[in-house]
């Protein structure tokens, strides 16, 4: 059952977004409202002025979402006595995809959004009586440091014992143990990193990955952690948004946890780093500079080496070092999501990364990096 059987078989109910000023939020609601759903569409967001700043651009008729000001940090979400009524009476389903996505935060700033305000979310869930679905939007990286083959079912906080990366991905396990707790009517949708807006390699969102590569171009990286098996799992955001919108209200998948990840379509790091340095090569001035891109290390071996930097590196390389810590660790724990579950659901998976990588690098450059820090930001 997709959004629209959804609505015919609820009437009215109002369906409570998190998150919808977000990459991901955003691109989902736009779908939802554009679809002809029948139903409300109610969003929580920290600033409403933002907001309809956002849904003016998007191109969202005035009032066709209702905003509730909100913040799932702070216990009972911060809502006004009326706005929590409205929800209770109304609301059918949550979509929750609010977070703080940085992956260098403390584990316990993560934690306060992630895991607690996960957790005043579902509070507000079990006040709410005709809530059918709670779906929770989550990171494949809640495998943490496991390594080999990924079941989709295979749960995030079973990895306490191997350990986590960095906290963010450590707060969304956490997170995802209160949501199968808490109820029965719950989907997890796990997504993978996400690399561009979709097979064009256009950027809208920067993250790590293009901090991490801008960092290889200007080469400032000298060693990265990675295994002859190492792939990087990506994916453009139109998959992850289509697969959340057509998943998240679907009904007969309670308890389902699905993969929006590349698996198969991920690509071997050695191939990865040669489509840089081929297309990159490509340019007179960054080829005269002779850059040489980074050579790859097991972990003990790049642990060794941040640690040294720390105690006697020069205040730069340390700020480098430090940049691509909370992420780059996870080139050295090669790992094949499972994607079994969200290709039958779905139909198809997302194109294979090798299909889109090269224009995505071509984007990076033609906007000459914008909104990637590099060595001045960096080293600021
Ligand atoms: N993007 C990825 O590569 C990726 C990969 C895997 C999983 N995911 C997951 O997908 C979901 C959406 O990610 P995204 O990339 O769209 O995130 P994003 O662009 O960083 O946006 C985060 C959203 O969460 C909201 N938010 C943060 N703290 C909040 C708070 N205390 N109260 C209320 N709202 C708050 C933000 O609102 P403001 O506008 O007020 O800041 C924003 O709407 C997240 O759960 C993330 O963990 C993303």
């Amino acid at each position: 059952m997709d959004i629209l059987d959804f609505h015919a078989a609820h009437g009215d109910g109002v369906v409570l977004v998190t998150g919808a000023t977000g990459l991901l939020g955003a691109d989902v609601v736009k779908r939802w409202t554009t679809c002809g759903a029948p139903r409300r569409l109610a969003v929580l967001v920290r600033d409403r002025t933002r907001w309809e700043t956002l849904a003016r651009h998007a191109g969202l008729a005035p009032g066709a979402v209702v905003a509730i000001e909100g913040d799932i940090a702070i216990e009972g979400l911060g809502l006004a006595a009326g706005a929590r009524a409205w929800l209770a009476s109304r609301t059918t389903a949550m979509v929750h995809l609010a977070a703080d996505t940085t992956f260098s935060r403390p584990l316990d700033q993560a934690r306060r959004v992630n895991r607690d305000g996960t957790a005043h979310l579902l509070a507000l869930a079990a006040d709410c009586p005709h809530v059918e679905r709670f779906a929770y939007v989550s990171t494949a990286f809640v495998a943490g440091r496991r390594t080999g083959f990924v079941p989709e079912s295979a749960a995030g906080a079973a990895t306490e014992a191997i350990g986590w990366v960095n906290a963010y991905e450590r707060s969304k396990a956490e997170a995802e143990a209160l949501v199968r707790a808490a109820r029965s009517d719950w989907v997890i949708l796990r997504s993978s990193t996400i690399a561009c807006d979709d097979r064009s390699g256009a950027v809208t969102q920067r993250n790590a990955v293009h901090q991490a590569l801008r960092l290889f171009h200007d080469g400032l990286a000298a060693m990265i952690p990675g295994l002859p098996d190492s792939v990087l799992d990506v994916v453009p955001t139109d998959y992850v948004s289509d697969a959340i919108a057509r998943l998240a209200l679907r009904g007969g998948i309670d308890g389902a946890t699905v993969h929006l990840c590349a698996g198969a379509g991920a690509m071997p790091l050695g191939e990865l780093l040669d489509e840089c340095h081929a297309r990159w090569a490509m340019d007179p001035v960054w080829r005269r500079r002779g850059i040489e891109l980074p050579s790859q290390a097991d972990l003990e071996t790049w642990e060794l080496f941040t640690q040294a930097v720390e105690e006697t590196g020069h205040p730069r390389l340390r700020r480098v070092t430090r940049a691509l810590t909370h992420f780059l660790p996870q080139l050295a724990l090669p790992k094949c999501f499972d994607t079994r579950v969200a290709d039958a659901l779905l139909g198809a998976g997302p194109p294979p990364v090798r299909e889109y990588w090269g224009h995505m690098l071509d984007h990076l450059q033609r906007t000459a990096w914008r909104g990637v820090p590099g060595l001045v930001e960096v080293a600021a």
